[in-house]
């Protein structure tokens, strides 16, 4: 062996070696990510972005402020700083970042009240992930094992959880709210329905940009107890009939469009077909059936692992799926619809997509 080759074989095993390293430190990232997120709710349970402002701040500082004790307050920073939602500026001073802006609920799209509520998500979520091998087994979902039940008919039994439910759906849904009014003309129209609207987020935003539309929010008892403060608080009561009901049995009549949000998500193609069907029966002949969720790419796209994740989420805990546009075509197909475009909303709507679908 010559002296080259043998510097050039121990810098490539110095590679290999650095790269096993990297790869085990991103497996142990992915084993411990749940402890990311409890740093961030913690952050946000002591206003940590908030106490820091736009300045320069020492967790001494920030312990004074907060209550709490400098030393476990100077690791939870650290740490805030590794995840990238604090920056250490200078040694022992810490500045917010970008992304740690948006937990501070004074900033413009903040997203503080919604990894508030995700406390309350994991806490319902998290017994069915226990069982993901279980669920991949049998493709069956987990949730029904650990509660005895589906997932709404454990809310029915549980106001408190419905309504935590509800919210966590409507800080969710919050993003879209903001863009899909713009994504379709529905100047045009007289009424628009929401099918499982939930508390009305999505369509009290529709309703607001289009003041000559009316509404139909439908949903089951329990989806609906938190529209009428919606809709109050938008001065949009008047505008809007809150229709109760079961999606599987009928849709009220009477819109020229149906909206349906995160429903599709939730249940298997058969079911899916079925409420889609009832969309169908008392569509217009002009009309347009309006799904808005997250569309899958044909081949894995690495960038939307949230997605693949959300997916795995919809077997465990409520038997859905995420579906591509093929997916989607084919559950409105069969349910007699056609589906027209695809356009992805983008903003603050994320990865949520408008499939427009009308009568086949
Ligand atoms: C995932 S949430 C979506 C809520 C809302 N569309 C959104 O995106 O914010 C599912 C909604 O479907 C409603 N739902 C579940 N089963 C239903 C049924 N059988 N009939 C009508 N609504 C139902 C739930 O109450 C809940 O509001």
């Amino acid at each position: 062996m010559t002296q080259e080759s043998t510097t050039a074989a121990a810098a490539a095993h110095d590679e290999g070696r650095a790269a096993a390293i990297d790869d085990r430190g991103y497996l142990m990232q992915l084993v411990f990510g749940s402890l990311a997120a409890h740093t961030v709710r913690a952050a946000i349970e002591l206003r940590i972005v908030e106490l820091i402002g736009g300045k320069e701040r020492s967790a001494a500082e920030v312990a004074a402020e907060a209550g709490t004790d400098p030393q476990a307050t100077l690791r939870l920073l650290r740490a805030l700083a590794a995840l990238r939602l604090l920056e250490e500026s200078a040694p022992g001073a810490f500045s917010v970042t970008s992304a740690g802006a948006l937990l501070d609920p004074g900033t413009p799209g903040s997203m503080a009240s919604m990894v508030a509520s995700s406390t309350f998500m994991e806490r319902i979520m998290q017994p069915g992930w226990d069982h993901l091998a279980d669920s991949v087994r049998t493709g069956d979902t987990s949730f029904e094992k650990v509660f005895g039940k589906d997932f709404f008919s454990h809310l029915k039994d549980h106001p408190e959880r419905s309504a935590g439910f509800n919210e966590a759906m409507s800080q969710a849904t919050r993003g879209t709210a903001a863009v899909l009014p713009g994504a379709f003309d529905f100047g045009r129209l007289g009424t628009v329905a929401d099918i499982g609207g939930g508390d009305g987020t999505l369509l009290a935003g529709v309703l607001r940009e289009h003041p000559s539309l009316n509404g139909i929010l439908y949903d089951t008892e329990e989806g609906l107890a938190q529209a009428p403060e919606t809709l109050r608080r938008d001065g949009l009561a008047d505008r809007c009939s809150l229709v109760p009901g079961d999606f599987f049995e009928s849709v009220p009549e009477g819109a020229g469009a149906y909206l349906i949000k995160s429903i599709l998500h939730d249940w298997p193609d058969d079911l899916c077909v079925t409420i889609l069907g009832h969309c169908r029966e008392v569509l217009p002949a002009d009309g347009r059936v309006l799904i808005v969720e997250p569309v899958l790419s044909e081949a894995v796209d690495p960038q939307s692992v949230g997605l693949y994740l959300g997916d795995l989420n919809m077997l465990v805990n409520w038997g859905g799926r995420e579906r591509t546009r093929s997916e989607f075509e084919e559950v409105c197909g069969r349910a007699g619809l056609a589906v027209e475009s695809v356009t992805r909303l983008g903003g603050p709507g994320g990865l949520f997509c408008l499939i427009e679908a009308r009568a086949a």
